[in-house]
């Protein structure tokens, strides 16, 4: 059981690599929980402009697929292509949050993006709060035409916010460099 108090949690939040993790994954239950959590986000206009796709073993492996056939097919660095298909093929599972921005609305395009995005944060920290992991990637694949219409039939403005790689943490890697929060903050008077 996570005995961290919420702040604490905060203050120590962190992803766990795709490489770090395996399964099992949450159930669907769980996952919907989980994915309600993720959706609790400032959304100026409240437009929810993103959806969720929850992609289990054969669809990852779908987008392992259309990874390595669209970026060969592109002229992409073949070595980098093994490694981005790879996170697809290794994840025991991912939600891909997909923006899906209103462009007839007057909340700027930017404000929708920074929703979506906090959906995905909201589901990495979700899963680490029920004792899971997550990572959150994107990659040439989350705004590439081709790749989008392949994987998920979307086109502009919707793009992927962000594949949200989830399963149980193997070990706990060792953790980067925080920001120095003295040196991000001026406290301002006047
Ligand atoms: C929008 C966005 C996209 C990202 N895409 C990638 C990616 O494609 N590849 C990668 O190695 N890390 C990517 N990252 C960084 C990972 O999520 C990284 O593991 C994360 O910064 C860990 O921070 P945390 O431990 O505070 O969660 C991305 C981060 C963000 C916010």
């Amino acid at each position: 059981m996570d005995t961290r108090t919420p702040l604490e949690f905060l203050l120590t939040r962190r992803s766990v690599p795709v490489r770090f993790m395996a399964g099992p994954v949450p159930d669907d239950d769980t996952l919907r929980g989980l994915l309600t959590a993720a959706a609790r986000v400032p959304d100026h206009g409240k437009l929810v402009p993103f959806r969720f796709a929850v992609l289990r073993k054969p669809a990852i492996d779908r987008l392992a697929r259309i990874t390595r056939d669209v970026g060969t097919a592109q002229g992409r660095d073949p070595d980098k292509l093994i490694k981005q298909a790879a996170a697809f093929g290794d994840a025991p599972l991912t939600v891909a949050v997909i923006c899906t921005p209103n462009l007839g609305s007057p909340i700027p395009l930017i404000e929708q993006e920074q929703t979506a995005a906090l959906a995905c944060l909201s589901l990495v920290n979700a899963a680490e709060a029920a004792g899971f992991a997550g990572h959150w990637l994107t990659g040439w694949m989350a705004r590439d035409p081709d790749f989008l219409r392949a994987a998920f039939d979307i086109a502009a403005p919707q793009a992927v916010a962000g594949f949200v790689h989830l399963g149980t943490p193997l070990q706990s890697p060792p953790d980067r460099p925080r920001p120095d929060t003295d040196a991000i903050t001026s406290w301002v008077d006047r």
